[in-house]
């Protein structure tokens, strides 16, 4: 078999094996609650602000168009998740559903969203962070405030944050449930508290000219692409960390049901929140106005003259936005594990300390993440993170159909409702997407992926555990 079509074989999904089975204790709440904790970060928080000033008010529907590409293609996860319930996420997908080759691209990519994603995240807590001491005269000198782009040296902050997550995950902290549940509570109260003081202050006329940029819009001669789907292919940032859901997949009591709700649950009161989050703001502050802002949402319970609320989120964002870098640190871990366990990544690199921390790897995707997030805008980390997530998905979404046509008898868990209509809805939605986003993005994500193959064709190839012996 040729090293590009060989693949992976499915094992017995956990659910079918009595012996070892996580004990079944959760239910759609928890879910819902998993899903909303990793979901709900900078996406709402800071993102918001950028995206207003691509697509001008007309951002509310590029948080719908993103929300429902995200949707699809969750489903599409859910299924493999349960049918494949093994470290390694859409890699692994690919793996068995359409060999080593597309399994190292996904793979490939994943390592640069999880790596950039925790690098975003940062810099948008660094915007809060920045608002709330200035707001007590601590302000940091310029040069420490922002990377080059910024007019500054490096982005101290954001540095910082990584780095402190990092260290916390060495020494090997775990979220906990009810650390979870207490940060969704604090992160909704604290966006419900902003739509209650904003409202008040909602001017329609905020909303003329509604798609000031056009739908599928234009780039500007510096890069910039603007329109609803531009702001749509950022925003998507504002989705994904759903996963976490289908990583609980295997606890869960009644899989079909739970993992239905839970998955569309969580997206659905995201997306109405983040749309009313969205279309309060831009009643509340002309959007060319917070668009400029790093911490939009704070800046405008500032002009509203509500300075005591304004700390109050800007504290939310503080406490809870380093979990979501947790979040996605540990996707990073588990995806180089399972490469590296597939033999396609030294396995050195995979190796776990006597506290069950890969420190090689947490360390590797900590240094990178934090320089990334010293010197880069948000803007450009988001939409690096956005190409490798829209990437895993279609990927997700056609192994499902794949494995759907070719292994129609594996006993599946959780089915995808209408498989043959979400599948390609989930794939077109996440061109389109792609296809949005700016041309810089699409190159440097081609350049990534150039190198990896690379990387592939003088180690993985020969080290894969599938490579016939010597
Ligand atoms: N959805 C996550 C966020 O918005 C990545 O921070």
């Amino acid at each position: 078999m040729s090293f590009i079509t060989r693949r992976k074989p499915i094992a017995a999904p956990v659910h079918g094996d009595g012996q070892h089975r996580l004990k079944a204790t959760l239910s759609w709440p928890h879910l819902v609650a998993l899903g909303v904790g990793a979901i709900i970060g900078t996406g709402i928080y800071t993102l918001t602000g950028i995206g207003a000033g691509l697509a001008g008010p007309a951002v509310i529907l590029s948080f719908a168009i993103a929300g429902a590409v995200c949707a699809f293609a969750a489903l599409c996860y859910a299924e493999m998740a349960t049918l494949i319930p093994h470290a390694g996420s859409a890699y692994t997908y690919s793996y068995a559903g359409m060999g080593e080759l597309v399994a190292w691209i996904v793979g490939w990519s994943l390592i640069l969203e999880y790596t950039v994603v925790c690098s975003a995240v940062a810099v948008g807590w660094s915007g809060y962070a920045q608002g709330w001491l200035a707001a007590h005269d601590w302000g940091l000198p310029a040069a420490l405030a922002g990377g080059p782009g910024a007019g500054g040296l490096v982005n101290l902050p954001a540095v910082l944050v990584t780095l402190v997550v990092t260290g916390m995950l060495l020494v090997g902290t775990r979220e906990s449930a009810t650390v979870n549940f207490i940060l969704v509570i604090i992160k909704v109260v604290a966006l419900a508290g902003f739509v209650i003081l904003t409202l008040p202050s909602f001017n329609p006329a905020h909303f003329h000219p509604f798609m000031p940029f056009g739908f599928s819009g234009h780039e500007d001669a510096d890069g910039t692409k603007r329109g609803v789907m531009a702001a749509a292919a950022l925003i998507f940032f504002a989705f994904y960390g759903f996963d976490a859901i289908s990583t609980a997949a295997e606890e869960t009591k009644n899989p079909s049901r739970d993992l239905t709700i839970g998955i569309i649950g969580s997206m659905v009161i995201c997306t109405i929140i983040y749309m009313v989050v969205a279309a309060v703001a831009l009643g509340a502050s002309p959007y060319d106005v917070f668009s400029k802002s790093g911490e939009p949402l704070a800046f405008i319970l500032r002009e509203l003259k509500h300075p005591l609320t304004a700390t109050l989120i800007a504290g939310a964002a503080i406490v809870a936005l380093p979990t979501v870098i947790m979040v996605f640190m540990f996707g990073q871990s588990r995806v180089f594990f399972a490469m590296a366990r597939d033999g396609l990544l030294p396995r050195g690199l995979a190796a776990i300390s006597s506290r069950g921390v890969p420190v090689v790897v947490t360390l590797f995707t900590g240094v990178v993440a934090a320089a990334i997030a010293g010197f880069f805008p948000l803007k450009i980390i988001a939409e690096l993170a956005n190409a490798g997530t829209l990437a895993a998905f279609i990927a997700t979404a056609v192994a499902m159909m794949v494995l759907r046509v070719q292994a129609k008898d594996l006993p599946r868990p959780f089915r995808t409702p209408v498989w043959w209509l979400v599948g390609p809805l989930a794939v077109a939605g996440c061109l389109y997407l792609f296809w949005s986003l700016p041309f810089l993005t699409k190159k440097l994500f081609m350049v990534w992926n150039l190198f990896g193959v690379g990387v592939y064709l003088l180690y993985g190839r020969k080290h894969s555990r599938l490579a016939p012996a010597e």
